[in-house]
């Protein structure tokens, strides 16, 4: 298998195909819980709403209506916060922005609408990375080693199963149920691995 140098990542703003998003007077915001912002060694701004999709660049008007929702009950409420520094048309402009990217998240019914997120991209699409990882043999029989000493008689959930290898050696092990949990597409490998173990899946 020839491995190219893990893809740079996208920058996606600017190049937004933004979804049909309505800013309801009414709707609740949460933060995305897997936000992390940091600053580049040149001094930018980047955000990172999931490790499994590309770093953001951030302006201080992004910061600065994060903030104001921080605390807010709703759109209205956040404007009022950012109303003396920015248009209603930008603050809307924005808003949509950070929908769209999944650092905003629309609440609805006291909950999340998955299916409205951005499909994983990135590092953790790449085959790649995946076989980088399978063949650092260091790293897997270290997991081999913990899990054989821990899950015989248990029932196991791999969050992030990738390739589906730690299931299915937490299987081999002993575990009496195994859940692989995976939002990319290696999701669908790692089913074939099971059915070729003949192993029953049930996918979402
Ligand atoms: C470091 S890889 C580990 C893969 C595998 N467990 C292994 O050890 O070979 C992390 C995996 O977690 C997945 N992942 C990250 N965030 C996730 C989430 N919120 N839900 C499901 N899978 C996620 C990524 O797509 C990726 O395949």
């Amino acid at each position: 298998m020839v491995c190219l140098p893990p893809r740079l990542w996208t920058v996606l703003a600017g190049n937004l195909l933004l979804r049909t998003h309505h800013l309801m007077a009414q709707t609740q915001y949460w933060t995305s819980r897997g936000l992390i912002i940091h600053v580049e060694p040149d001094g930018s701004i980047v955000a990172n709403a999931s490790m499994s999709r590309p770093s953001i660049p951030m302006n201080a008007e992004h910061l600065l209506l994060l903030h104001a929702f921080k605390a807010a009950k709703g759109p209205e409420q956040a404007f009022d916060e950012v109303a003396p520094r920015m248009s209603r048309e930008f603050f809307e402009r924005l808003l949509a922005e950070l929908v769209e990217l999944d650092i905003l998240v629309p609440v609805v019914n006291g909950g999340v609408d998955a299916t409205q997120f951005l499909p994983a991209s990135g590092l953790w699409t790449d085959l790649c990375e995946h076989y980088e990882m399978l063949r650092d043999t260091v790293r897997v029989n270290s997991y081999k080693s913990a899990i054989f000493q821990n899950v015989r008689g248990k029932v196991v959930a791999e969050i992030g199963a990738g390739t589906g290898i730690l299931s299915i050696l937490a299987a081999q092990a002993g575990a009496t149920k195994v859940y692989a949990i995976e939002e990319t597409e290696l999701g669908s490998l790692a089913e074939e691995m099971f059915r070729a173990k003949r192993w029953t899946t049930a996918s979402p």
